[in-house]
């Protein structure tokens, strides 16, 4: 066959398509490379840049703002831009091109696009808010009625001007944001599909902005540029601390906005926020992300936001300056409305309501379409689970209402909320005359725009369910910022959920830009003295708390993972200094390299099953040394090889007094709790000679309580991984397919369609959890998905390299599975591999995408037997780590489609029949 030419596609600048409005410094470049054949490579690259004007576009021929020339380089992520200096507002295009194997060149890449932020100068606007007095601020009891929390809460602001347009358009760009939330109209449409935007940040110091490209909303003659403002995080509840109103950010949602037209001729207009908007209440009564809205559609202004609208009654704004707080583009991905959900699922609980089971638990807000008489009032409430009368199960919720009212204007009409979310399954709908029809409910998905990367698919279908259900999880969490859970009274981006679950999350879903934003909050969230907080964004009235062992970590442990999954060293540059303010806080504060001081409000292994007998000193000491071992990487990658050799000596202090305190000479790690052995093995803490008997005390520790796992959100996600890198895949197995609490297979056959904060969040004794803490989809204990990925798939790196460049395929097979097949996107191109089970034979299939070499590891009871398709035979034959007798045969391959058979390994996993589990659809 003869190979396609090798392309260059897929341009992505910042992680994103186009994005119309980045940093300087986050112009990051990157392609996948397309072409068929094996082995293909990119020798060489040449990007270049140009500045591109709204009419006639770029100039490839004229000044180009960067050409690299040609580039000896196999790269094509993260290549920053070292052009001239790019103009606020700017809009740039870019191309690249690319020399294979052999040396032959592409032609250059269909252009992309990027377009600068605007500088703080070219801000014209001002802040404007509408100048009522609002509502009161009296905090909800869970169990008060609706009207009360009405009271609380105030009506959401319609803003809007009118303003001319003579000449003939050539393009323009609304910038836009909100202290609170801000839904964008221009002439009667809304801008853009983003929900809950701006996002959430802590508003003291940073707002996020975001660009739309409106040209084709602009017409010649009367224009309206219009906006409704909600409270959202900045003025509504947030978090468990149910105050608000100023209590955390401020009291009353402001708008800013900045229209920028370009003309025809070249000239340009200005449309700001500024004294010459008007403002009044509409039909949303009230709108907050914890309590949910109401709308009285009688009151809607009919096209306030379209030309030809009569604004007498509207009154002046509120005007004032920008301020000290940082304006930045919102280098995250938007939220947007990822699926809707329709049912068959409707029943009337025992008092007659009518209750809806979407049949799967989710982050978003139900849409109704209702044709009654004016006036009806209508209320949807929100709940996970229901109790054994079929009714909602609303105590889990704490103090968040999760409800939407409407009264309807009569006549046929959708009913929607638009500025909050609900973490829910199960929908209660009252008030509707007569029978809901199915047909007229759909649930809709709501959270950031992070495109699936992984697939997963075995011969175990309650396997395949996990994964989904893990996938579920993050759906639900990853809103903004990624939050613990979706649906009580919190909410908060914990960072130790974050942490633990960021490389699952990784091979799920496309994250990086997600977590650039997310890492911005957690650097402005950091003190002074270096301590990485607990939560981020910062909630200035609510919480102090920074340090906790394993959460405050995330601060190296996040953008660390982002730099392995996506190649993004922009990141690690970023933050370089605040990891390093966070390294020298941890050896100020603990001289003798054991970390027993300053650990904050230390969480330890939370919600650990039974009693959390791991020390809390030995948990921190273990993440500090993780921290300083992932530092030396880090510097390393930025060329910084000075800092690598100081973290690597750091890590080697820390090391020596870890085995000091808590190593003994028999491999022993003090306590002897699962987190203890997996945190001192997977974090390099147990000296080589014992590793293999300390991974064996770790199996005894599993053994003792009868195959199950004993561990909290800091160790469960390295219990697996640290299992099979140490020979004891079966053991993985074993806990994997446990069907008994504590298990993930217990959450499953009890109905989970997400991952639960607890293993007994309900058990068949106890019933429901205290309601205190019970939430029913928070992704913590679903960070096993890295497992499904790294191990049974084998799809992972070779060490210290980032990116998928250089993959390790070594898939780990045992029983009860048969079979495994999936496949992870990365930033190079798609990777899937699959392996069969049959007998005494062992086939392992693997695609690599061209620019990708793989050192591929088959196991193998006698390796020297595996051959690939053409009758190659390994190159070497290596023992298995940890697994004394077992083999793996070893091949060095490029990209394409490879196929290698062998003999199977002995033991468990051999000949494994499939079994199936009946799982319960729900628990009710
Ligand atoms: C949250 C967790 C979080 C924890 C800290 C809980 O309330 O839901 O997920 O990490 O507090 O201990």
């Amino acid at each position: 066959m003869t190979a396609s030419p090798l392309t260059p596609a897929r341009l992505r600048c910042a992680h994103h398509v186009n994005p119309l409005a980045v940093a300087p410094d986050r112009v990051r470049l990157s392609w996948r490379l397309e072409g068929s054949g094996t082995g293909r490579a990119q020798r060489a690259y040449q990007v270049r840049v140009a500045l591109s004007r709204p009419l006639g576009g770029p100039s490839w021929d004229g000044g180009l703002s960067w050409d690299s020339g040609r580039v000896e380089s196999a790269s094509s992520v993260d290549i920053g831009y070292l052009g001239a200096p790019l103009a606020p507002g700017a809009r740039y295009a870019w191309q690249v091109r690319v020399w294979d194997e052999h040396g032959h060149p592409s032609g250059w890449s269909d252009p992309a696009t990027f377009e600068v932020e605007l500088d703080q100068a070219s801000w014209q606007a001002s802040w404007i808010a509408q100048d009522q007095p609002r509502g009161g601020v009296t905090p909800p009891t869970g169990a008060a009625p609706l009207d009360p929390v009405a009271g609380a809460l105030a009506p959401a602001p319609y803003l809007r001007r009118a303003f001319t347009i003579i000449a003939p358009v050539a393009s323009a760009r609304l910038y836009v944001t909100a202290l609170g939330l801000y839904e964008a109209r221009l002439n009667g449409e809304r801008v853009g599909d983003a929900y809950l935007a701006p996002g959430w940040t802590d508003y003291h110091q940073r707002v996020l902005y975001q660009a739309h490209d409106v040209t084709g909303l602009l017409a010649s003659g009367e224009n309206v540029l219009g906006a409704i403002l909600a409270d959202g995080w900045y003025a509504g509840y947030v978090g468990y601390d149910a105050k608000r109103a100023g209590a955390h950010y401020g009291t009353a949602p402001e708008l800013l906005a900045q229209l920028v037209i370009t003309f025809a001729d070249g000239t340009r207009q200005c449309v700001a926020s500024d004294e010459n908007w008007r403002a009044r209440a509409g039909a949303i009564q009230h709108a907050d992300l914890l309590m949910g809205e109401k709308h009285d559609r009688r009151l809607e202004p009919a096209g306030w936001d379209a030309p030809g609208f009569d604004a007498a009654g509207w009154a002046a704004v509120r005007r004032r300056d920008l301020d000290a707080r940082v304006l930045a583009a919102d280098p995250g991905p938007a939220i947007r409305v990822i699926e809707d959900i329709t049912t068959s699922g409707l029943t009337r609980d025992s008092n007659r309501r009518q209750i809806i089971d979407f049949g799967q638990n989710l982050t978003g807000w139900v849409r109704l379409r209702a044709d009654t008489p004016a006036g009806t009032v209508i209320r949807v409430r929100h709940a996970e689970v229901l109790d054994g009368h079929g009714t909602l199960y609303t105590e889990n919720l704490r103090t968040a209402r999760q409800a939407d009212e409407y009264v309807t204007s009569g006549g046929p009409e959708v009913l929607e909320p638009r500025f909050t979310q609900h973490g829910f399954r199960y929908a209660e709908v009252t008030g509707y005359p007569g029978d809901l029809d199915a047909s007229a409910i759909t649930a809709r998905v709501v959270h950031s725009s992070i495109e699936a990367t992984g697939s997963f698919e075995c011969s175990e279908s309650w396997l395949d369910q996990l994964s989904r259900v893990i996938d579920w999880g993050q759906r639900g969490n990853f809103i903004s910022v990624p939050t613990d859970c979706p649906q009580r009274d919190e909410r908060l981006g914990w960072l130790g959920d974050a942490q633990v679950f960021a490389r699952t999350a990784c091979y799920n879903r496309d994250v990086a830009s997600f977590f650039a934003k997310w890492m911005d909050d957690v650097a402005d969230a950091q003190l002074p003295t270096g301590a990485f907080p607990d939560v981020a964004p910062r909630l200035p009235a609510a919480f102090g708390r920074t340090g906790a062992p394993a959460w405050a970590d995330a601060g190296v442990i996040v953008p660390w993972t982002t730099w392995k999954m996506y190649g993004d060293t922009g990141i690690l540059r970023r933050h370089y200094g605040a990891m390093t303010a966070w390294m020298d806080f941890l050896e100020r504060a603990n001289p003798d390299y054991l970390r027993a001081r300053e650990l904050g409000n230390s969480y330890n292994d939370w919600l650990a099953p039974g009693r959390d007998d791991t020390p809390h000193e030995l948990l921190a000491t273990a993440y500090w040394a993780h921290d300083a071992a992932l530092m030396a990487e880090i510097a390393d990658a930025t060329g910084r090889s000075e800092d690598a050799i100081g973290y690597q000596a750091l890590n080697a202090k820390i090391r020596t007094a870890f085995t000091d305190a808590f190593v003994s000479g028999d491999g022993q790690v003090a306590s002897g709790t699962q987190t203890g052995y997996v945190l001192a093995l997977h974090m390099g803490l147990v000296p080589d000679e014992l590793r293999d008997t300390a991974a064996g005390h770790l199996v005894d520790a599993i053994r003792a309580a009868d195959w199950h796992l004993t561990t909290g959100f800091a160790g469960v996600g390295y219990l697996l991984p640290t299992l099979s890198a140490h020979g004891h895949t079966a053991a993985a197995y074993r806990l994997l397919s446990q069907q008994t609490r504590p298990s993930w297979r217990y959450m499953l056959d009890n109905g989970a369609t997400t991952i639960w904060e607890r293993w007994d969040g309900w058990s068949e004794e106890g019933g429901f959890q205290s309601p205190q803490m019970n939430s029913f989809n928070h992704y913590s204990l679903g960070s096993v998905g890295e497992w499904l990925y790294r191990f049974v798939l084998g799809i992972d790196q070779e060490p210290g390299t980032a990116g998928f460049g250089r993959l390790l395929l070594r898939p780990h097979a045992g029983a009860p599975l048969t079979w495994a097949s999936g496949s992870y996107q990365s930033v190079r191109g798609p990777i899937a591999t699959g392996w069969t089970q049959s007998g005494d034979t062992f086939t392992f299939r693997a695609e690599i995408p061209p620019n990708v070499t793989a050192s591929i590891r088959i196991p193998s009871a006698q390796a020297a037997g595996v051959r690939d398709a053409t009758g190659r035979t390994p190159e070497a034959v290596a023992s298995f780590p940890g697994s004394a007798g077992t083999q793996e045969a070893v091949f060095t391959v490029g990209s394409g489609t490879h196929e290698f058979t062998g003999p199977a390994l002995a033991g468990p996993g051999r000949d494994a029949r499939v079994r199936r589990w009946p799982h319960q659809t729900h628990q009710e």
